[in-house]
């Protein structure tokens, strides 16, 4: 496909239609979700999967979340255990990914699940969203939209910056209200936290009744969220400081004196709605240096300092 003008589809009837029309012919579409906005591709069709992973720059072990508009559409593809349909009546629509069993038949690429027996899937709580994959009438394979290893992008202008060039069309519905990608969840067997994120963990234990077990060994990144270098900004980045050394620019957190504020009331939903939006800016202004106020390891805090650790990995 032709790449070089990058369209930039209203979020109305007909630039649902014609986001979804790209689809069909195996393009690229980028779409908001309540988390982030997410590159898209027919997640049947190989060579559009494998667009993604090229416009990205993706390394192809990392598989692909795989998008649908309600829990039916998901069992079509996957095998829901007990957890797994009490998570999803719990948290779908909503920033919750769940790796179920993939059904032999599900006719899902390969390219999507990296060759995986398993399947990554979540129903996106955003009326955009929501209304392209009724318009498609299909599965659509969407990481975040951004440069492999870079930040992810939370606005339209994100992604042109990004990927401008590279994908077929934009559909610009605004600033994503949740700001931070989906919590991750495995529910192959016993149900296992493997990336943190949009819904809290506190949430996913209350619903299940039980405390979530942690799958977390850095030497094997079965999600590109646990490679020790990702969301990273151009900068350098330290983390848990008081204030702005020489040469740094401050990233507060709550009442303090900072070139840029995730929070100046100290709300962790604000935070992660502003978290990649202030690091976007951030390499905009040039910062070689960045400095970022302690977070709080809750809620929504545990997903604000996963992506800022990540963040300040050596590279
Ligand atoms: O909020 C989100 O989840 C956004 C929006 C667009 O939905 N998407 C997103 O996708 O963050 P991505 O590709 O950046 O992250 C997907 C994560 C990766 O860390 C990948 O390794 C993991 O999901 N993943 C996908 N399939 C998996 C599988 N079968 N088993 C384990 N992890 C899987
Ligand atoms: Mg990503």
């Amino acid at each position: 496909m032709n790449h070089e003008q990058l369209l930039s589809l209203p979020p109305d009837v007909a630039g649902l239609e014609k986001a979804a029309a790209i689809l069909q012919r195996g393009g690229l579409v980028s779409f908001p979700t309540e988390t982030v906005y997410g590159l898209g591709a027919d997640a049947r069709n190989n060579a559009a999967v494998a667009g993604i992973y090229e416009a990205k720059g993706r390394p192809s072990f990392n598989p692909l979340i795989v998008h649908v508009p309600d829990v039916s559409a998901a069992e079509s593809y996957c095998v829901f255990n007990a957890a797994a349909q009490h998570l999803a009546q719990g948290f779908w629509p909503g920033a919750l990914t769940l790796v179920l069993p993939l059904r032999a038949d599900a006719g899902i690429s390969k390219l999507v699940t990296a060759g995986l027996d398993t399947l990554a899937v979540r129903v996106p709580d955003h009326p955009v969203a929501a209304g392209l994959l009724r318009a498609f009438g299909g599965p659509v394979a969407a990481p975040s939209a951004n440069p492999s290893g870079r930040v992810s992008p939370t606005a339209a202008a994100h992604v042109v910056a990004g990927l401008g060039g590279r994908i077929d069309a934009v559909v610009d519905g605004g600033d994503c209200a949740v700001g931070v990608e989906s919590t991750i969840v495995s529910c192959i067997g016993e149900p296992a936290l493997l990336r943190a994120g949009g819904i809290p963990v506190e949430a996913l234990e209350a619903c299940l009744g039980a405390p979530l077990k942690t799958l977390h060994d850095p030497s094997t990144p079965i999600a590109p969220g646990q490679l020790a270098s990702h969301y990273a900004p151009q900068g350098k980045v330290r983390l848990n400081a008081s204030g702005a050394g020489k040469g740094e620019v401050l990233l507060g957190f709550g009442p303090v004196e900072a070139d840029l504020n995730l929070s100046v009331a100290g709300d962790l939903t604000e935070a992660a709605a502003r978290l990649f939006a202030c690091l976007h800016e951030l390499d905009a202004m040039g910062a070689e240096q960045i400095a970022v106020s302690p977070i709080p390891d809750h809620g929504l805090g545990r997903a604000i300092n996963d992506r800022l650790k990540r963040a300040a990995a050596p590279r």
